[in-house]
This record gives C-alpha cells, sequence and structure tokens, in this order.
C-alpha cells in the first residue's frame, strides 16, 4: 500500500487493521479512522494519540509504525517515552527499560531491538544482515549494531517530571547506570578525532538518514544502485518511493553496515578505513544535553551531578570549536575523512539550541537562521520548519529528511527557543506542530508547505510528542 502519500486525508485501506487481526472497535481501528485529517479541537487529537499508541503497542514496546517499522526503535522509543508518561506512566518505564535490555555490554544502545516473533523479511536490512549474534557482547536478542542520537537521559528525566511518582523514581534509578554507560560508550569508543566528539559511522546513525547533509560523505561511499536488485526493500513496499531514500542511498547504507559488521562493529581503527565519518551537530547536541538531564538524574537518585556538568560544559565548547561555522552562522557536521565541514544548510545545524549553556553568539547566530527564508520559524507563524533550506534548489519537500517537517525535530528546536527566552518563536513552531497534525493525522512526516501527510501512517512519535505539545 501507499501510505497516504502526498495527499493530505488519504489513510491506509481498511483491510490493513484485518491484517493485524485487530477487532473493529478497537484504538487501531479507532486510529485508522481518525487519522485521515485529524479532529482539530484538543481533545480529539488527544484521543488520536492516545489510540495511536495504545494500537502499536507490542507487549513491552511501541512499535513506530506497523507497517514500515515493525520492531523497536531506540530514539523512537525515548521520544515515545516522554508522550507516553503523560497517560501511560508505567508503558514509557517500560518503553525505555525494554530498550535497554538490548544494550551490549560495551555500552552501545542498538538503533533497532528485532522482536523474534515477526516473520523473516519483516523488516529490510533484518537480522540475517546485521548478525549481531556473531559478536561478543552482543545481548541475546537480534539487533543492529549502530547507535542513534542519545535523547534516552532527557526522556528518562522528562518521563519522570510528567509522572512524577514512586514507581517513576524507581524506575529512573535503575535506568541511571545504564544511561552513564550509554554515554560512556559514546565518549570512549566513538570519539575518532579525539574532539571530544562523538562520530557517527552511519547516516542511520543520525536519525537524518538521507539528509543532504550527508551527500558529500556519502558520495565518496563506493557502491552502485543496481546492487539492489540482490535485495527486497522493504519500504518501498510500504510508502511511496518518491517520499523514501533512493536506491543508491540504500547501496551505499549497506555498503557502510557491511564494513562495520565485518570488523565486528569494533571501534578501534575506525579513522584507517571506515567509509563514513561525520561528528554531527545533532547528535552531539544530544550527547551534551544528556549529560544535562544526567546531572538532574543524578541528583534525583541520589548520584553526583558535578561530572555530568563538567561533561556537559565540556561537548558543548568541543561543538562550537569544531561545528560552529561563523561564515554561515550555523552549525555544519565535520566529515573526518576529509577534516572538512560539510556545505549543506539542514536543520541539523540549529540542534545545538537544545543545550542550555550555548553561548549567546552561537544562539543569536542560530534564531537568526532559525527565522530566515531557509527555515522561516515564526514569519508566518503556522508556516512548519522544514529539515532542509527551502531556498536550497535540491530542497525536496516530499523525500524523507531532504525538506518535509518532522515532529521530533520541531519538537527538539521548540524547546531550545524556550531555553534561551524565545517564546514567541516556540509558540509558533507548536501552532504548526499541531497544526500539521490537525489537517493530517499522526503521519511520521508532512509536506512544509501544504501539510499533507507523508510516510506511514499512525506514527508513534508524532503522536507521543503531539501530547506533550498539549500538554504545555
Ligand atoms: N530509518 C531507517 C529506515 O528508514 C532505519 O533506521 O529504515
Amino acid at each position: 500500500m501507499t501510505a497516504g502519500a502526498g495527499q493530505t486525508g488519504v489513510g491506509a485501506p481498511a483491510a490493513e487493521s484485518a491484517r493485524n487481526g485487530v477487532p473493529a472497535d478497537s484504538p487501531a481501528t479507532r486510529a485508522d479512522a481518525a487519522r485521515t485529517g485529524g479532529p482539530a479541537d484538543p481533545s480529539g487529537l488527544r484521543q488520536l494519540a492516545v489510540d495511536t499508541l495504545d494500537a502499536n503497542w507490542e507487549h513491552d514496546h511501541t512499535v513506530p509504525s506497523r507497517t514500515l517499522y515493525p520492531h523497536q526503535w531506540s530514539w523512537d522509543s525515548a521520544f515515545i517515552a516522554i508522550g507516553l508518561a503523560h497517560v501511560r506512566p508505567e508503558r514509557a518505564w517500560r518503553e525505555l527499560a525494554s530498550l535497554f535490555r538490548a544494550q551490549w555490554a560495551d555500552g552501545r544502545v542498538p538503533h533497532i531491538v528485532f522482536n523474534p516473533a515477526l516473520r523473516v523479511g519483516a523488516y529490510f536490512p533484518g537480522p540475517e544482515m546485521w548478525r549481531s549474534a556473531d559478536v561478543p557482547g552482543a545481548p541475546a536478542v537480534a539487533t543492529s549494531g549502530l547507535v542513534q542520537p542519545p535523547v534516552h537521559a532527557l526522556a528518562a528525566l522528562l518521563a519522570y517530571r510528567r509522572a512524577p511518582d514512586p514507581a517513576g523514581l524507581a524506575a529512573l534509578r535503575r535506568l541511571y547506570p545504564a544511561l552513564v554507560a550509554q554515554q560512556r560508550y559514546l565518549a570512549d569508543r566513538r570519539d575518532v578525532a579525539g574532539d571530544g566528539l562523538v562520530c557517527v559511522v552511519h547516516p542511520w546513525e543520525s536519525g537524518l538518514d538521507n539528509s543532504p547533509a550527508w551527500d558529500e560523505p556519502m558520495a565518496a561511499v563506493p557502491a552502485e544502485a543496481a546492487v539492489m536488485s540482490a535485495y527486497r526493500r522493504h519500504d518501498t513496499a510500504h510508502a511511496d518511493a518518491a517520499h523514501r531514500p533512493t536506491d543508491l542511498d540504500y547501496a551505499r547504507y549497506l555498503a557502510i553496515v557491511a564494513a562495520y559488521r565485518d570488523h565486528r562493529y569494533a571501534d578501534r581503527d575506525l579513522a584507517a578505513g571506515h567509509p563514513f565519518l561525520v561528528e554531527c551537530p545533532l547528535f552531539n547536541a544530544a550527547f551534551g544535553a544528556a549529560e544535562h538531564a544526567l546531572a538532574e538524574v543524578a541528583a534525583l537518585v541520589g548520584g553526583d551531578p558535578g561530572p555530568h556538568r563538567d561533561r556537559a560544559a565540556q561537548i558543548t565548547e568541543a561543538l562550537v570549536r569544531r561545528l560552529y561555522d561563523p561564515d554561515t552562522g550555523t552549525f555544519q557536521p565535520r566529515d573526518l575523512r576529509t577534516d572538512r565541514l560539510v556545505g549543506a544548510r539542514t536543520v541539523l545545524g540549529l540542534a545545538p539550541l537544545i543545550l542550555p549553556d550555548l553561548p549567546t553568539r552561537q544562539v543569536d547566530a542560530l534564531v537568526v537562521e532559525a527565522r530566515s527564508a531557509r527555515f522561516g520559524v515564526a514569519r508566518r507563524m503556522d508556516r512548519p520548519l522544514p529539515t532542509y533550506d527551502r531556498t536550497a534548489p535540491d530542497f525536496e519537500p516530499l523525500r524523507y529528511w531532504r525538506g518535509p517537517s518532522w515532529l521530533n525535530i520541531g519538537w527538539l528546536i521548540r524547546r531550545g527557543l524556550l531555553t534561551h527566552g524565545h517564546p514567541e518563536l516556540a509558540a509558533g513552531l507548536r501552532r504548526s506542530m499541531v497544526g500539521l497534525v490537525a489537517g493530517a493525522g499522526c503521519h511520521e512526516y508532512f509536506h512544509p508547505d501544504t501539510g499533507a501527510g507523508l510516510g506511514s501512517p499512525a506514527f508513534s512519535w508524532t503522536a507521543a510528542l503531539l501530547l506533550d505539545l498539549l500538554a504545555d
């Protein structure tokens, strides 16, 4: 099926629910019905979000989407926990606990945890491509070997703040050492340049898979689109191919996975030959924000906030030193294979706004960038934030991370604007995000001009973050 592709108000065939064996009056069915142009009033929107999350709940975690992403994804679970805490706090903690049960012995939190109950081929690339079982230190359950932006400490802190009860405090106490180990893995094993920043080894680790930010580094990865004729992509069976990464992107994604896997996901010697090595502003902003959050978590669970505050300050300093470009007034990824900042101006550059200790000079520059015609935050109060410079000749409003609006990115940038004293811009961004869901339902992403729902319908983090926005 093509999932609401490019047209507001087009939902999945009713057969989708029947195929999943879901009864007619279930939350899944109500979510299906309601997503076709969502309700405008806050209580209707809230119900749509709760129904979407209920329909995507799977024993101990929430699938991002029943069709496109039927397993557990790392940063999805973090955003989902923030929303669940408002309505199903016990599930919020189970969501995070199940993800961290799949943490590797070295501290890495895998970006996908595969549900063993699903048929082979339910997602590509599946466990047979990653082969985590062959690697010492991997968990019993099959996982990928990559990571995703570490937004989990922030999510755990916010989940507790949204539902501050004794059960939540106990869950936070249990999670704290795992969150610390996650940070330690990134600091000790992924600081490839030795500059205090984390290096991502695959575009999937950035979370913004086919962002124009990766075009330059990806161009150096040897692969041909024809390789994909040997595989069956799962995503293009469930979403319009024009809204997804290309076959050439996928050929390169697989080449990078194979290179890392064949090194048994070892991080030493990456600089010697790994084909993709990039310092990403969003990933590193999340890395720094995690230390700020851990300082607060430590204070709540009887730990020492001091070392977390020190590390947070070091990360912010390194980000500004290594990734801020005074000529463009924004942050840019650094390609470690060429030691150059990449040129594309993407929304990744705005992400350091989430750091409370970002210096005023950079905050002011990012606010100018956010308000410019490139991103247009609050130029017109209802204009959605795109993921790429609207004025760029290769801006693609329909294709995944090359233009469309995503709620997780808007939610992060809004948080940054509030942190740095721009409530009016934050309010505009909030209105635009709520408006997107009111217009098209809980889609995965949205056309940044028309608001049409794109990608998967009934997408979990859209629902979860909507709940958080509505509660604010
Ligand atoms: N985001 C990737 C996908 O599209 C995987 O993490 O499948």
